[in-house]
């Protein structure tokens, strides 16, 4: 599946890491060569080439009691496939992503990745914080967006394989040193990706600092439920929100939280993503479409439903829940055919869309939004769930 990333070589750590897996296996009696018998999950652990500087990349394929898979690799954190059921049955891949290691470091536009250590954007990548300001590198004009030059989505994460009672998965852990594109204090960022049976991908998140500093990280996955097929625009999106967060035109909060009455921001009933997207209305001017965080609407840190997507092609469904405030959907306005990605897929204009879970975007510089400072002493814990079916 992922040709060329393995070269056939087989390291020494990677059997450690291999055998961790067999022994934390309760059934090791049904493994055969490797790979558990089908009907029972399974984690494989191979090579995915390596960084410029020498540093190993390992692949975790995932596969739930359902034969439901995941690819996860501890580049980025980045979610590299992702197979969900259509409506006959048939698995297929829903995330948009790369063959090859070489091509996520060469560009991409935060494929699959955890965002970090503030995913979505600070404004002039400036905020102050106890009384002193901070000033973060600028990546998106004179902004700061999803960490900055070299954010949690180009670093390799330390890497375990971990077994639930319902589920497999990787724990991937980043130390961020004091100062990095900026910021304060060390941040020690865990994040935990878990192929469940009941077909979700539960991503947890939990951070801890010696400095205070802002946190806000995401998943920046791109869906497409048809496959790629065609773009996203017949995709039927509900959000759980009321309000949203306007921005200016380099896509700053302006502060304000607006209804989304009458707008076509409006997602309260489900409406296909094409329906409005191109409307005359300066918020969708600013992001070429949609590219704004709704403001959910819940009772504060309770895990609710902020979206669902439905494609009518494939009968395919997505769920997202979160324990966050806020979500951005993206509709992948920048995508625009240069890219090609895996299996010779050229990702034209909006072929994917991102739902990023998160607390608003330049929260460190808006008083009226939810905090995102965390303290030395407290942990930063977020949960969001990507839940799939068929209808
Ligand atoms: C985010 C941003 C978008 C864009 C994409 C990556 O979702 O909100 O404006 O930068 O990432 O292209």
């Amino acid at each position: 599946m992922f040709k060329g990333s393995s070269r056939g070589i087989v390291w020494a750590a990677l059997m450690v890491m291999t055998m961790t897996v067999l022994c934390s296996c309760e059934t090791a009696s049904q493994w055969v060569g490797g790979k558990e018998a089908k009907g029972s999950m399974d984690i494989d652990v191979t090579a995915f080439g390596r960084t410029p500087d020498g540093r190993q990349v390992r692949l975790y394929s995932l596969r739930n009691a359902n034969g439901m898979t995941a690819g996860i690799i501890n580049y980025g954190a980045i979610v590299v496939s992702l197979t969900a059921p259509d409506k006959d049955g048939n698995l297929g891949d829903i995330v948009l992503g790369y063959d090859n290691l070489q091509d996520y470091i060469k560009e991409t536009p935060y494929f699959g990745a955890i965002v970090g250590r503030y995913g979505n954007r600070i404004g002039k990548g400036r905020f102050i914080l106890d009384g002193k300001e901070y000033t973060l590198a600028t990546n998106n004009d004179e902004n700061h967006l999803h960490g900055g030059i070299k954010g949690f989505d180009k670093v390799v994460w330390a890497d375990e394989p971990l077994w639930r009672p319902d589920g497999v998965g990787v724990k991937l852990s980043y130390l961020s040193k004091d100062g990095e594109e900026g910021y304060p204090g060390n941040l020690k960022a865990t994040v935990i990706y878990v192929l469940t049976n009941k077909n979700e991908l539960r991503v947890e998140y939990e951070a801890t600092t010696d400095k205070a500093t802002p946190v806000n990280l995401t998943h920046h996955g791109y869906f497409n439920l048809t496959e790629c097929r065609r773009d996203i625009l017949g995709h039927e999106l509900t959000l759980k929100a009321d309000r949203y967060t306007p921005v200016d035109a380099g896509l700053i909060p302006t502060g304000q939280l607006a209804s989304v009455e009458g707008t076509p921001m409006d997602f309260r009933k489900s409406t296909a993503i094409g329906d409005r997207i191109d409307d005359d209305y300066e918020q969708l001017k600013f992001g070429g479409g949609y590219d704004h965080n709704w403001v959910l609407t819940k009772r504060a840190g309770a895990m609710t439903m902020a979206a669902k997507v439905y494609e009518p092609t494939t009968g395919r469904v997505m769920e997202v829940w979160t324990t966050e405030p806020g979500i951005q959907f993206y509709a992948g306005n920048f995508l625009d055919g240069t890219l090609t990605g895996k299996g010779d897929t050229v990702y034209q204009h909006r072929y994917g869309f991102c739902l990023e879970t998160q607390h608003y975007p330049d929260s460190p510089n808006k008083a009226n939004f939810p905090s995102t400072i965390l303290r030395p002493g407290d942990t930063y814990e977020t949960t969001t769930i990507y839940r799939f079916s068929a209808k």
